[in-house]
């Protein structure tokens, strides 16, 4: 398989070199060097690099990503089986995190039971901020059903 530039990666993962270089740094990627000693990529990293750039536009930290690509290898494509595996175990998290998006959507308009008291369903759902006995935050959001 050939081996791209970082110069070659960025401009097919839509992302600037420098970027490249930090995920580089966080141990999300890693490169070899050619004997110049200039970085040189395997054609795989695009999936890998396309998946973090999904992953932050989701809001989804580096860390968790990064804690999930460490079942891949570090260098090479990693198998289906390999990929099946990091699918698995991420599954979940990202569909506790598909389930709060969509009661974020569905309540914007709503009472969240954050204790502004600010709407007007708040009298309704939240009389005198009585979801504070239920904990911080916008407990209604974060309360599962
Ligand atoms: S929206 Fe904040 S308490 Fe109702």
């Amino acid at each position: 398989m050939e081996n791209l530039s970082v110069g070659e990666v960025a401009k097919r993962c839509g992302v600037n070199v420098s970027a490249l270089h930090f995920y580089e740094r966080k141990g999300l990627i890693s490169s070899a060097r050619n004997t110049g000693n200039q970085r040189r990529y395997g054609r795989d990293i695009i999936r890998r690099v396309s998946l973090i750039k999904v992953a932050q536009q989701l809001g989804i930290s580096l860390e968790e990503v990064k804690s999930v690509f460490e079942s891949l290898p570090k260098y090479g494509a990693p198998s289906h089986a390999q990929w099946e595996r990091l699918a698995s175990h991420w599954q979940q998290q990202l569909d506790q995190r598909i389930a709060l998006l969509q009661k974020l959507r569905d309540s914007l308009t709503g009472c969240i039971g954050c204790g502004c008291l600010s709407m007007q369903r708040c009298p309704l759902y939240n009389p005198h901020d009585e979801a504070a006995k239920k904990g911080s935050g916008p407990v209604f959001l974060l309360q599962d059903e």
